[in-house]
């Protein structure tokens, strides 16, 4: 199975990714979190993707593609793949189905997830991440006080919830524009392709996998 998420900031990739890995056991490839570990190793990639990446601007393509081309070659990715937050740009797909078909391994799906922007913007405000295991969690759905009892499986501690910062105002208005102008494009291109599916992504999380599932069956 190899599939694309494709969504605005928000739209719940990386969320219905974690719950497709436990579903087909096959990995997630977020570009988002490649680049966020880059930066926070301080890796010479990592200072190169850092300012675009706090201005809500997309990282120079030939970074992203290095790092997709690298972690395509390892041998987790043979059964398949989720792709989150990649491929971007017109640019970046081309790319993408130029690396497959040497491999002879082409994309099958690409699920587009349609949510409103009111809704995007609430999500992103209430977004918070564990920092040491990772875990990410909405503030609306699950109130602090909620999360008190849930255990951390890192520490056995409270998870340590920190907000992402390229989630402040100013920052998700630029990636939400960035969307618009480089991203939707893509929905043309893999209509084009045969390959695209579209979701309603709002309402339950359980449900909207529900939808994704029913999507990925074609
Ligand atoms: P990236 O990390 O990819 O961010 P993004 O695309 O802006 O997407 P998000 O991670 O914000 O949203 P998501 O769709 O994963 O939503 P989530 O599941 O967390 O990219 C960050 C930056 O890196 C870019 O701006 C760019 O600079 C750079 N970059 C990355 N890839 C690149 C590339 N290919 N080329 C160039 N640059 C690149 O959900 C959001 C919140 O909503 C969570 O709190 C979640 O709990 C909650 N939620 C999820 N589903 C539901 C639901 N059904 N109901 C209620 N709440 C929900
Ligand atoms: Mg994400």
């Amino acid at each position: 199975m190899r599939i694309v998420l494709l969504g605005a900031p928000g739209s719940g990739k990386g969320t219905q990714s974690q719950r497709l890995i436990e579903r087909f056991h096959i990995p997630q490839i977020s570009t988002g979190d490649l680049l966020r570990a880059a930066v926070a190793h301080g890796t010479p990639l990592g200072l190169q993707a850092k300012e675009a990446m706090a201005a809500g601007r997309l990282v120079a393509d030939e970074i992203v593609l290095g790092m997709i081309r690298e972690r395509l070659g390892e041998p987790d990715t043979r059964d398949g793949f989720i792709l989150d937050g990649f491929p971007r740009n017109i640019a970046q797909a081309r790319a993408l189905d130029e690396m497959l078909a040497q491999v002879d391994q082409p994309l099958e799906t690409v699920v587009q997830m349609n949510v409103d922007y009111s809704e995007l913007s609430r999500r992103i405000a209430g977004r918070r991440t564990c920092t040491d295991c990772g875990k990410v969690v909405n503030l609306l759905t699950s109130p602090p006080e909620t999360l008190e009892h849930e255990r951390c499986p890192k520490t056995g501690q409270s998870h340590r919830l920190y907000q992402r910062p390229d989630d402040n105002e100013a920052t998700v208005a630029e990636r939400l524009r960035v969307y618009e102008a480089q991203t939707r494009p893509l929905i043309d291109y893999y209509r084009d392709q045969g390959l695209l599916r579209s979701i309603d992504a709002e309402g339950d999380v359980a449900v909207v996998s529900a939808r994704l599932e029913q999507a990925l069956k074609g």
